[in-house]
């Protein structure tokens, strides 16, 4: 608890990410892998697998951009830092522990983004119901002619999940708040198809809750609707372990790769 109050008032972060929630949220990541670290170490390894393959495929290697990179815990920074010239890492917030792996390669660098580009104007205009929630054109990178691969890695169904527990406390109504959640998810899968280079996307699409007989008993849509047009690896990521949040369930994420988004088959 002393650890994670001192990591929250030093790790560099605007205001807005303080504001919102999203230095928590990364907070409570950490927190979670430290007690969850056995059962998510497959899921984990799993997401660095595809990054491998996927940047076997890519024809040129100068830039690499890893969006969503958070605590690096999926990310195979020293595969990428060894293949590319310069291996970009973008999250809202980077944590302290990022700063200092970041000193060990002289090709990483980190970028302080929200890729929804959207955080700073929801932070105005949040609690002006007259107002409209913002929406989504993200182009980060769009335009960088250098940029031959880019993964979004576990990040998708997190672009809501900050700014809807923020705009819960608000007097927001339900339906407008879910319309803007569905709208930063179909962005993000529009823009991938947008940047330049070979695109992999990593990404839970469902929560599952699990009985104590490893059955399925109620399966949460955490992507608002969207689906992915891509045919996909999937796998199963045991979230919360029976036993950590409640003896009877546990709650595993149906887990989804796309190695190259622009030339995967459709469903
Ligand atoms: C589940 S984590 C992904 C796992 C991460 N690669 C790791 O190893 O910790 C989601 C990450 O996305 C970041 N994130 C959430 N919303 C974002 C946004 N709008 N722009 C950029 N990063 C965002 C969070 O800060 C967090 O680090």
């Amino acid at each position: 608890m002393i650890l994670e109050l001192l990591e929250y008032v030093t790790t560099p972060c605007s205001w807005t990410a303080r504001k919102l929630g999203y230095l928590n949220g990364q907070i409570g990541i950490k927190v979670r892998h430290r007690q969850c670290r056995r059962a998510w170490k497959t899921h984990l390894e799993k997401t660095r697998q595809v990054i491998r393959a996927a940047i076997l495929d890519c024809p040129r290697r100068r830039k690499a951009v890893v969006l969503g990179s958070g605590l690096l815990l999926d990310v195979p920074l020293a595969d990428l830092a060894a293949t590319f010239d310069e291996v970009v890492l973008v999250d809202v917030v980077h944590p302290i522990s990022v700063y200092l792996t970041k000193l060990w390669y002289r090709n990483v660098r980190l970028v302080r983004a929200d890729v929804t580009q959207t955080a700073a104007e929801l932070a105005k205009v949040a609690h002006n119901p007259a107002l409209p929630l913002p929406h989504a054109v993200p182009q980060l990178f769009c335009d960088d002619p250098d940029v031959d691969y880019v993964v979004s890695v576990n990040l998708l169904s997190q672009l809501p999940y900050v700014p809807t527990y923020y705009l819960e406390k608000t007097t927001r109504n339900e339906n407008e708040v879910e319309a803007y959640a569905r709208d930063l998810i179909d962005r993000h899968l529009d823009y991938l198809q947008r940047l330049p280079g070979v695109v992999t996307l990593i990404t839970d699409i469902e929560k599952l809750k699990i009985d104590n007989h490893g059955n399925i008993v109620e399966r949460f849509d955490i992507l608002y609707g969207a689906t992915l047009p891509w045919q996909t690896i999937e796998w199963t990521w045991e979230h919360i372990p029976l036993k950590h949040v409640s003896s009877d369930f546990a709650y595993h994420r149906h887990v989804c790769a796309v190695q190259n988004v622009k030339s995967a088959a459709t469903k």
